[in-house]
């Protein structure tokens, strides 16, 4: 059940609310790291991340160009800026065991099932979560760790706790951080990006502890004043009341939940006033002085919230400049959570916030594409512990193309599947990507859409003839019928497919054949080397195909 190790080197429900910091917030009724590769001696049906070989199988959707990502690493270089806040991060948790290095590839189990998200749930579905195999996935948030984490701690599993960095501060993680990539299905625009980093924060009482805390009524002893290095002050505004819809849980005490909620608050307030400090203070040295109106006071609110594996749970933000922040979700742990790691005598809370959004706030990064810039222009602004102000490079000039294509008639489009195609063909270069037209035909009833695509490169001059080799709205819209006919794996449906007057264009035939052959074959059967040829001399790489393939197969 354990992941591997890193070595170092919407059809949504409508009250189911989008957000880029957490996933699986509901509001409640009140309003050695190696590279992934496709190649070598594995068997086709296998997919590899991060040098392990896993089977594929229907619900394998992880795109190349996602696997690619695992290896990244980010977290890991210095001066980065992600890194540099991770740090920052850790900092303010002396006493906490600090991980950065455990693999992405996760369990359903540890992902969904450990944390309690029920069967149905929304945030398990294909098109929102990237699947290596039907138990394995990119894990969706750092809160997949939390059992692992706390019953490593608790049986003294040696090969897991010595990832942690400072193994001495919490050495059997009784509290811990975590800071790593996450994978989440979505959008394109400025500030989503299919994968991005997250900080979770665990920290366990015994209930003696707690009860010890409670008759010295000293919550405040426990943790620092919320009072920064040069006099910033974390205002608290705290009208949560809790009641039927986030309860206290029944195995908990009211005093034992208001002590652990008392020392979250005081914690995160503490961490975020720090922060966000930090970050008044780049901008003035920055000459921004004005915007930043050199706020000293960070006025913080919580507000009800509803997660699977907390209660109650909240929402914490703050008003920076003008604007209430969304920071992160947090709340008391499900205590069957610590039951399950054999913590019967603890309680906990736990919190877990995405580290993108803080980031290009306190570095002023405006596009969350910069991060996985490896133009000089970017990487080189930013050192080791400082927070500076970046300084934007010339703007290149956009270019925007229209894709319009019927959706397959036999199954349901998803978005996603659309922005991993468009990922998969344009990767970076794409800035965001928008609806902006639906029609139905009256007579056959057959459906189309038209979507705005929006290139702009972060670091050159993207050039029309480049986008015009990408984009080609033919190829878009034969892969679609592709994966539509190899979903149906039906013969005599790509026969008519190639003799529809709609495919006039020599190439779409051509394409088409080629995948009438793969299909009669049987692609698994299929000499690689032969379709690669084949799939060349038509213009449509045997990456595309892989991908619908593991859409599909
Ligand atoms: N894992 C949650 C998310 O990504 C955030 C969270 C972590 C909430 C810990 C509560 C406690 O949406």
């Amino acid at each position: 059940m354990l992941s591997g190790v890193r070595t170092l080197g919407s059809a949504r429900a409508q009250w189911v609310l989008r957000s880029s910091v957490t996933q699986y917030k509901v509001l409640l009724p009140r309003g050695a790291r190696m590279q992934s590769s496709m190649s070598g001696a594995q068997r086709s049906d296998d997919i590899r991340v991060l040098g392990s070989s896993y089977n594929r199988d229907k619900w394998t959707n992880a795109t190349p160009a996602i696997l690619e990502k695992t290896g990244r690493d980010l977290l890991h270089h210095p001066s980065h800026p992600l890194a540099i806040l991770k740090e920052l991060i850790f900092k303010e948790f002396p006493t906490f065991a600090h991980y950065d290095n455990i693999s992405p590839v996760v369990s359903t189990y540890q992902n969904f099932d450990s944390l309690g998200f029920s069967k149905d749930h929304p945030g398990r579905s294909v098109t929102d979560t990237y699947y290596i195999n039907q138990n394995t996935l990119l894990r969706t948030h750092t809160s997949a760790h939390q059992l692992q984490l706390l019953a490593a701690g608790k049986k003294g599993d040696s090969e897991l706790l010595a990832l942690a960095r400072n193994s001495s501060a919490s050495p059997r993680n009784e509290r811990f951080l975590v800071a790593a990539d996450v994978y989440r299905r979505d959008e394109i625009d400025a500030s989503h990006y299919p994968v991005f980093h997250q900080m979770e924060g665990v920290c366990t009482f015994s209930r003696a502890e707690i009860r010890k805390h409670i008759r010295d009524r000293d919550i405040a002893a426990s943790t620092k004043s919320s009072t920064s290095e040069n006099g910033s002050v974390a205002k608290l505004l705290d009208t949560t009341v809790i009641g039927d819809a986030n309860p206290v849980q029944p195995e908990h005490l009211e005093e034992e939940a208001a002590f652990l909620a008392d020392h979250m608050k005081q914690m995160m307030n503490n961490m975020v006033v720090q922060i966000l400090t930090k970050a008044v203070a780049a901008q003035k040295s920055a000459g921004d002085a004005d915007m930043a109106g050199s706020q000293t006071e960070f006025p913080v609110r919580w507000i009800d919230a509803f997660f699977p594996f907390t209660s109650p749970s909240w929402e914490m933000e703050v008003l920076f400049q003008g604007e209430w922040l969304e920071i992160c979700g947090c709340g008391v742990m499900k205590q069957n959570i610590l039951e399950d790691a054999g913590m019967t005598d603890r309680i906990g809370w736990a919190f877990g916030f995405g580290l993108e959004r803080l980031a290009m706030l306190l570095f002023g990064i405006p596009d969350i594409r910069l991060f996985w810039s490896s133009d000089p222009r970017f990487t080189g602004q930013f050192a080791p512990g400082q927070i500076t102000t970046f300084k934007p490079f010339s703007r290149h000039p956009a270019c925007t193309k229209d894709v319009s294509f019927w959706l397959p008639e036999s199954s349901e489009f998803h978005e996603n599947d659309l922005m991993d195609m468009v990922r998969e063909i344009a990767g970076d270069l794409v800035e965001g990507v928008k609806l902006i037209d639906s029609f139905t035909h009256p007579k056959t009833g057959k459906a189309s859409r038209c979507y705005r695509i929006n290139y702009c490169s972060m670091d050159r001059n993207v050039t029309n003839e480049e986008i015009n080799a990408i984009q080609e709205q033919r190829q878009l819209n034969v892969l679609f019928q592709m994966k539509e006919l190899i979903r149906r794996q039906n013969k005599m449906s790509i026969i008519e497919a190639i003799n529809d007057p709609e495919n006039s264009d020599a190439q779409d035939k051509m394409r088409l054949y080629i995948l009438y052959m793969l299909v009669n074959k049987g692609l698994k059967q299929a000499n690689r080397d032969e379709c690669k040829a084949a799939l060349r001399v038509v213009g449509c790489n045997l990456t595309a195909l892989e991908h619908i393939n593991q859409i599909d197969s």
